[in-house]
Order: structure tokens, then C-alpha cells, then sequence
């Protein structure tokens, strides 16, 4: 069991704002004081570029950089040079659209997505098989809006390529039976781009045991800071694809007219790299792992579920993901547009998020223009459960008013 009043206590945010109910951790969490510290130490203390510096200072900016590549290996189990540095997901997933699909995917191909996709996850495939007469399948949804393996089948064949697919649906919650679509998609040759952008930092990730060939993810949503991702590839996958990104760093020999490249992780990660943030991010998997990913999962699925029930008893307001797998949930107050909804959450100092989520193709399958969502996270406690709850019916109550 995780000890929260302790908890509470890592994350500065909640000192400084005490009222604060934070369920918005979906979008980003919030980050823990040692995160912070770390960044404050490379800025303080270090502060100079990495890899290319002939001096003390610089060889300990490349040792904390490279450290934090190994602690994120660790935290996923893969090998050091699968793990290249992006700026978030989106980036990540973009890499891998922009390399793989540029040079693997031909006219006549299958990609297969789905309708819970963010759009990072589905845009990238839908320019790369508009550009080359690829064909993009989507898995037909389920009456709850999941995505099951026997609906997987129906669209997989042996044209089937690349499937780019989410592991934890960013608006319903719902995690992917990922692991006999990732055998099926094998199966055929086909190689599996999973946005784990919503499960990295709620469950025990290995990407050994999943074999996924590629994985994506975001620190600012798992206590790490802003602007740094991680995109997972196999070795093998990485070594054949070219980089995207051409400049400083990545280039091994350059002539007038041709260059060779770094072997991988670097030919992925031209320029300066984003040092301080991915040694926070090193620092954020070390206390995810003290945590405990099992704790972590355990205890938002609890407040999920405690959530969930006492909603049920709330008439006038519809909940759209049917059960709790993680710690989101997505709901509307009948007759109340969500970003309405949202100014009384914030009147309250309950931080919620309001909109389409960047998922609109989910969005327009519940037939909403927008929803609300709550999504818990390890320093959530029961007491936020009741303000939320609180929160929603005062909502209801205040704008049924006006109806
Ligand atoms: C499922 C999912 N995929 C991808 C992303 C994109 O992450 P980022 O904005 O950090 O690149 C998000 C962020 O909300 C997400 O929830």
C-alpha cells in the first residue's frame, strides 16, 4: 500500500497550492521534487553540452545523460541503444512513421489503427498512406468502445504492415489485449508501433515480454519533466532505418557529397540533445520503481472504482468508459457542454480536463463533440474522490438551473 499523505509530500505543486485537486495527470502529471532537483543540479552545477566537450565538466554532462538513457533501458527492460531520446511521444511516433513507413510501406500495403488512437498515434500513418496508396484499416470497435482481438483479426491479412496502436486509451482508460495482437500482427510479418503513452507510467512495462518492436512514451506524464520522450525500437528495426533528423552529433563521416551515420541511438538524436530533461526523466523511473508499479496501478484503479461507483448513483450524468482498467474516466453532465462543466471544477480547485482530447475519432464514435475527463494518479486520495464527485453534482445542480 503506498503511504500518500507521504507521497503528497515529493510533489512541491501540492505544497504550494493546498486546495489543489489534480486530476488532469492523463494530460501531464506532476512532477516530483527529485525530478526537479536533478534539473536544477545539471543547471547549477554542470550546465555545458555533452558527447563533444574535452573537459571534466562535459564528460559528466555525457555520463548523467547516458546514465538516464540506462536507468529508462532498465525501467522498460530493453537494451542502451534501443532507447532513443525525442522530445515526447508525438515525436517518437512520428520518428517511426517518417523513417520506417518512408522506406518500408508501398502502394497496395495494410497499416492497421484504430478509432481510440490520440492523433499521434493515427496521423502520422494516415499522411504516410495517403503518400504512398497504402491502405489504413481500423479495427472495428465494440459495443463499450474496445478494441478485442477477434475484431483485430477481421482486419489483419497478409498484406497487413505495420499496425500503430495505442496500449492504454488516453479517453476510456481501456488497455489493449496488446500481446496476442502484437503475436497475431507477427504472425503475418507485420511490425507493431505501440503508443504506451498511458501505460508507461501506470503499469510494469517490459518490452521484452510484450515484444512489441516499437514503443513510445512521454516523460511529463509519468513525474518527469516536459519536453522529453523515449521512442523503444528493436535493434534490428533501428539499425535498418535511416535517421530523419540530419545535423550535429548523428553524423559519423561527412563528405562533400555523402555522410555515414552514428551507429543507433545517436543517428536518431541530431544536434544538442535534451540533456537536463532526460536526466530527469532518469530520475523519474527510479522513483516510479520506488513507488512500486504494482502499488501505483493498484491504488488509481481503486479511486477509479470508488469514483465510478458513487457516479453511478448520480443521475445526469453519463460515463463512457463502462469499466475502470486504469485511472480514467470520461463523462458528460446531460445537457451541459463539458467546457461549461470545467469552470466549476475550477471554481473548486478540482483540475479536470475538458475537450476532445486529442482524440477526436473517439470522440465522434460516443457521439460528443467533447467530453470530460478525470484521471487519477498515485498522490490521489479518496478525499479527492469525494470533491470530484461533489464537484460534478454541484455542476449538474447549478446548469439543470438554466435547462
Ligand atoms: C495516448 C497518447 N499518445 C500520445 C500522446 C502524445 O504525447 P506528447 O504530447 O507528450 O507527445 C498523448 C498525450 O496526451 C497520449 O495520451
Amino acid at each position: 500500500m503506498l503511504d500518500i499523505t507521504k507521497i503528497k509530500k515529493d510533489f512541491p505543486v501540492l505544497e504550494n497550492n493546498s486546495n489543489l485537486t489534480y486530476l488532469d495527470s492523463a494530460a501531464s502529471s506532476l512532477k516530483h521534487r527529485k525530478v526537479i532537483q536533478a534539473l536544477d543540479n545539471y543547471y547549477e552545477k554542470i550546465g555545458v553540452n555533452v558527447h563533444r566537450g574535452v573537459y571534466k565538466l562535459s564528460y559528466q554532462a555525457t555520463d548523467l545523460y547516458e546514465e538516464a538513457r540506462s536507468k529508462i533501458a532498465k525501467f522498460i527492460n530493453s537494451d542502451f541503444e534501443e532507447v532513443i531520446f525525442t522530445r515526447g511521444a508525438s515525436q517518437a511516433l512520428n520518428l517511426v512513421a517518417s523513417s520506417y513507413g518512408e522506406d518500408f510501406i508501398f502502394a497496395g500495403d495494410e497499416v492497421i489503427t484504430t478509432e481510440l488512437e490520440h492523433h499521434s498515434s493515427c496521423l502520422p500513418w494516415i499522411r504516410i498512406c495517403n503518400k504512398k496508396k497504402a491502405t489504413l484499416k481500423y479495427v472495428p470497435l465494440n459495443q463499450e468502445g474496445r478494441i478485442t482481438v477477434e475484431a483485430f483479426k477481421s482486419v489483419l491479412s497478409e498484406k497487413t504492415k505495420v499496425v500503430a496502436i495505442t496500449h492504454v486509451s488516453n479517453v476510456m482508460g481501456y488497455i489493449t489485449p496488446i500481446k496476442e495482437i502484437i503475436r497475431l500482427a507477427h504472425s503475418v510479418g507485420a511490425v507493431v508501433i505501440l503508443d504506451a503513452a498511458q501505460s508507461v507510467p501506470h503499469m510494469k512495462i517490459d518490452v521484452k515480454d510484450l515484444d512489441c518492436d516499437f514503443l513510445a512514451f512521454s516523460g511529463h506524464k509519468m513525474l518527469g519533466p516536459t519536453g522529453i520522450g523515449v521512442l523503444y525500437g528493436k535493434r534490428k528495426l533501428l539499425e535498418k532505418m535511416q535517421p530523419i533528423e540530419f545535423g550535429g552529433d548523428m553524423a559519423d563521416l561527412v563528405l562533400k557529397d555523402n555522410a555515414t551515420y552514428k551507429d543507433i541511438p545517436y543517428k536518431f538524436e541530431a544536434g544538442t540533445p535534451i540533456i537536463a530533461e532526460a536526466i530527469g526523466l532518469g530520475v523519474a523511473c527510479e522513483c516510479l520503481e520506488e513507488y512500486g508499479m504494482e502499488n501505483i496501478s493498484n491504488h488509481e484503479h481503486r479511486l477509479c472504482q470508488l469514483a465510478m461507483k458513487l457516479l453511478a448513483n448520480v443521475d445526469g450524468v453519463t460515463v463512457f468508459n463502462k469499466t475502470c482498467e486504469t485511472g480514467v474516466i470520461a463523462f458528460n453532465i446531460d445537457g451541459v457542454h463539458p467546457h461549461d462543466a470545467a469552470s466549476v471544477f475550477d471554481k473548486n480547485d478540482v483540475c479536470i480536463r475538458a475537450g476532445h482530447h486529442c482524440a477526436q475519432l473517439i470522440t465522434r464514435w460516443l457521439g460528443q463533440v467533447s467530453t470530460l475527463r478525470a484521471s487519477f494518479y498515485l498522490y490521489n486520495t479518496e478525499e479527492d474522490v469525494f470533491k470530484f464527485v461533489n464537484t460534478v453534482i454541484e455542476a449538474r445542480d447549478f446548469f439543470r438551473q438554466f435547462m
